[in-house]
C-alpha cells in the first residue's frame, strides 16, 4: 500500500496557506496572465516557488528556460539567481515574451534576462555555436512545445556542467500519458519522451507526480 495524501481542494488550499511566499509582482502576473485564453499554460505560484528554492538549493548562476509565455517561471527564477546571475530565455510569442519582460524590469532583473525570439530549436542550434557556452549552464527549465522536448532535452545535456539540472514540466500531460486512448502528438511525445529518460545512464533521474509532472535529470 502506497501513502499518499489526497490533494482535496482543501489540502491544497491548507498547502498554499502554510507555505506559498508569492511575491506582489508575481500575483500580479498571474492576475493579469488570467485574462489570456491560454492561461492554464502558467506554471502554478507553487512551481515558482519551488523553482526558485532549486536555482538557489543547486547555487545556480547562469540558467536556461525553454518556454517563457508571460514570464512566471523566469521572473520566479530570475529573483532567486544572485546578482551577477543571468538566464538565457527562448520562447516563439514576442508579445508574451514582451509581458515578461515588462514584468523583470519592474521586479529590477531585466539586466539579468538574455531573451531570444524564434524556434527553439534554431535558439538552442545558435546557443550551442556560441564559444564558451557549452558545459556553463547549472540549470534548464524546459516548458515548451511538447513535441520539442526530446531535443530540447539531449541541447540541455551539451550546455549544462556535469552536476548541472534539468527540470522539465508537465511530464504527466494531466494523467493522458497512461490513456491508450491518448494518441495525440504531443501525448505520445511526453510518452517516448519519460520511457528515454528512464533508461539514460547520463542522468540521475526523479520524477515526481507534482502539479503535472515534473521530471528532474541530474547531469553525471
Ligand atoms: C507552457 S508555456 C510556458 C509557461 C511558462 N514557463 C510560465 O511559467 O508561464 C509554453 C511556451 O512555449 C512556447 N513555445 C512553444 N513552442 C515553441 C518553440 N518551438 N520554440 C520556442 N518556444 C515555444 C510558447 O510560445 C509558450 O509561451
Amino acid at each position: 500500500m502506497r501513502i499518499q495524501v489526497e490533494l482535496s481542494d482543501a489540502v491544497q488550499d491548507y498547502v498554499a496557506d502554510v507555505s506559498l511566499r508569492e511575491p506582489d509582482l508575481l500575483l500580479e502576473l498571474r492576475e493579469e496572465t488570467s485574462q489570456l485564453p491560454l492561461h492554464l499554460m502558467q506554471i502554478s505560484p507553487e512551481q515558482g516557488q519551488f523553482l526558485a528554492l532549486l536555482v538557489k538549493a543547486t547555487g545556480a548562476r547562469r540558467t536556461l528556460e525553454i518556454g517563457v509565455f508571460t514570464g512566471y517561471s523566469l521572473l520566479a527564477t530570475a529573483l532567486a539567481l544572485p546578482d551577477d546571475g543571468s538566464v538565457v530565455a527562448l520562447d516563439l510569442n514576442e508579445e508574451w515574451a514582451t509581458t515578461a519582460m515588462e514584468f523583470c524590469t519592474r521586479a529590477g532583473v531585466a539586466d539579468k534576462v538574455d531573451l531570444r525570439i524564434g524556434d527553439a530549436r534554431e535558439t538552442l542550434a545558435g546557443l550551442l555555436r556560441e564559444p564558451g557556452a557549452p558545459g556553463s549552464f547549472d540549470f534548464v527549465f524546459i516548458d515548451a512545445d511538447k513535441e520539442g522536448y526530446a531535443s530540447y532535452y539531449e541541447a540541455a545535456l551539451k550546455l549544462l556542467r556535469p552536476g548541472g539540472l534539468v527540470v522539465v514540466d508537465n511530464v504527466l500531460w494531466h494523467g493522458a500519458v497512461v490513456d491508450h486512448e491518448a494518441q495525440d502528438s504531443e501525448t505520445r511525445a511526453l510518452r517516448e519522451f519519460n520511457a528515454k529518460l528512464r533508461d539514460d545512464k547520463r542522468v540521475d533521474l526523479s520524477l515526481l507526480p507534482f502539479a503535472d509532472g515534473l521530471t528532474f535529470a541530474l547531469k553525471r
